[in-house]
């Protein structure tokens, strides 16, 4: 019997993480919330040292320890940029600790009787032991994957064979049978093999992805990941690894759903577009047709005239790694009287929340993040758009060209401007792989050149003026 205490800290860490979500759904409060959470996640991880008699406390720490050093360098080294990868990374070894935790009580599950020699388990604790183990494979072989494709360790192209679709048919109905014989005939090696065919699920899921989709699966692997713990949880009769597992759960599902939806998606196109040939993301060629383009000074004198700037920022952005010259061009149109704002795209970048974040990092004020509904009527008022390294979020395609794989995700309305500035090194297309008609559009002027480059251009032009 779980003393009060400890029920009733369970409880108020479960209600901290609930806080902590909702701190981070805005910017102002993310920091906090942020905080919040991993503060309830280290005392739910010490309560049971206080009220159980645990064996092998000296191993437990040192695992923690080395643990804990991983995470904290890892987490400090990490480039914006490669910030899906170490949430693949971490996410990956929850659901994998989850899967192992699972075969250790199914091992000491088996055999064991009450005093009228019946097994005290019923089956629906064994259903969950056998979840936890398979979604948990799953999930880690899955991010380990993901992991691979984006810090470049394989191709991130989608990787599809003959034979793919029926060995993941395959594996899935095997998986089921193996469950059920995980309920009825609870031993050892048939959770090892079901935590095998769990490993080759996710494997077999993650393949067909393309690289740049490949977020929005760690998002999907995410949400695996809180239901093995959920189901872990339950097993243990654990209350806070239930309640954190089904929050992950469910942030993870909602996330997963409104990315495909802001991309104009399913997740089934996702996941298995590749499949049926549909998946050709990233694969465009640059364009060799015309298009006007200008220099810094040219740019800065579009720029320092004007009443009214909308910055659209993108993944190139990132990349460049020029959000505080960005700032500071901002700051310095600003100071002329000029009013600049920031539309931010919900799918800009490669990750959930990605401009905010690196814009925040640069000490942007939130007041000028606009969110594509609320800003999308100022682009008819707005002198120039200034878009920096990005190009699918204002592409007219996803109106206009129902053959394009962007059809139907909604865009920011920058073609509307009276002009619009790209700030881009090629006529590379962008992450869908599609030409964008307004690159060539005769109020559009490119200024070529790596975005922190040319700002640092444009920067010193603005203020020369
Ligand atoms: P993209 O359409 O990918 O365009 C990025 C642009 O940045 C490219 O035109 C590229 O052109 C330019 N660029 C790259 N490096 C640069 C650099 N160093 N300096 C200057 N320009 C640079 O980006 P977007 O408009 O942000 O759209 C995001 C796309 O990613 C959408 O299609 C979205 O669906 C997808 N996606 C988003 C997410 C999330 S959650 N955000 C997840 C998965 C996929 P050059 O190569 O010519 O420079």
């Amino acid at each position: 019997m779980t003393p009060t205490w400890v029920q009733l800290a369970y409880l108020a860490c479960a209600v901290c993480f609930i806080l902590a979500l909702k701190g981070l759904a805005g910017p102002r409060t993310a920091r906090s919330g942020n905080l919040l959470g991993a503060a309830a996640a280290v005392v739910a991880c010490v309560i049971p040292f206080l009220y159980l008699e645990l064996d092998h406390v000296p191993l437990i720490l040192v695992a923690i320890a080395v643990g804990t050093a991983i995470g904290a360098v890892g987490a400090r080294r990490v480039q914006m940029t490669q910030m899906p990868q170490m949430v693949a990374l971490f996410n990956g070894v929850g659901g994998g600790a989850a899967a192992l935790v699972a075969l250790l009580e199914l091992e000491h599950m088996v055999g064991v009787t009450d005093t009228l020699g019946v097994d005290p388990y019923n089956w629906f604790v064994y259903a969950a032991t056998a979840f936890t183990i398979v979604v948990g494979a799953v999930s880690f072989a899955g991010s380990a994957v993901t992991f691979a494709k984006l810090q470049d360790l394989m191709s991130s192209r989608p990787v599809v064979f003959r034979g793919l679709p029926v060995a993941f048919a395959a594996a899935l109905l095997a998986a089921v049978v193996w469950s059920v014989l995980t309920v009825t005939s609870a031993a050892l090696w048939i959770g090892v093999v079901l935590a095998v065919l769990g490993l080759a699920i996710g494997v077999l899921l993650v393949l067909p992805v393309g690289g740049a989709d490949v977020p929005i699966v760690i998002s999907l692997l995410n949400a695996f990941t809180g239901l093995t713990v959920a189901a872990g949880g339950y097993v243990l009769g654990n209350t806070v690894l239930l309640v954190a597992g089904t929050l992950v759960g469910a942030a993870g599902t909602f996330l997963t759903l409104l990315m495909a939806r802001a991309m104009g998606r399913s997740v089934a196109n996702i996941l298995f577009g590749a499949l049926k040939g549909g998946s050709t993301l990233g694969a465009g060629e640059a364009s060799d047709r015309p298009v006007r383009s200008a220099g810094p000074e040219d740019v800065a004198i579009l720029l320092g005239y004007a009443a009214k700037v909308i910055i659209v920022p993108g993944y190139g952005l990132a990349v460049a790694q020029a959000q505080h010259t960005l700032r500071e061009l901002v700051e310095v149109l600003g100071a002329r009287g000029t009013a600049v704002d920031y539309a931010i795209h919900p799918v800009a970048g490669r990750m959930p929340g990605h401009m905010n974040v690196l814009l925040a990092e640069a000490q942007v004020p939130y007041e000028q993040l606009k969110e594509m509904d609320d800003i999308n009527g100022e682009f008819k008022q707005t002198d120039v758009v200034l878009v920096v390294g990005a190009n699918d979020v204002v592409n007219p395609a996803a109106k206009t060209t129902p053959a394009a794989p962007i059809y139907g995700m909604p865009i920011l309305d920058a073609d509307e401007a009276r002009q619009i500035v790209f700030l881009k090194r090629s006529m590379r297309p962008g992450f869908a792989g599609i030409e964008n008609e307004l690159l060539f559009d005769p109020k559009t002027t490119l200024l070529f050149g790596d975005a922190k480059d040319s700002l640092g251009k444009l920067l010193a032009a603005v203020k020369a003026l």
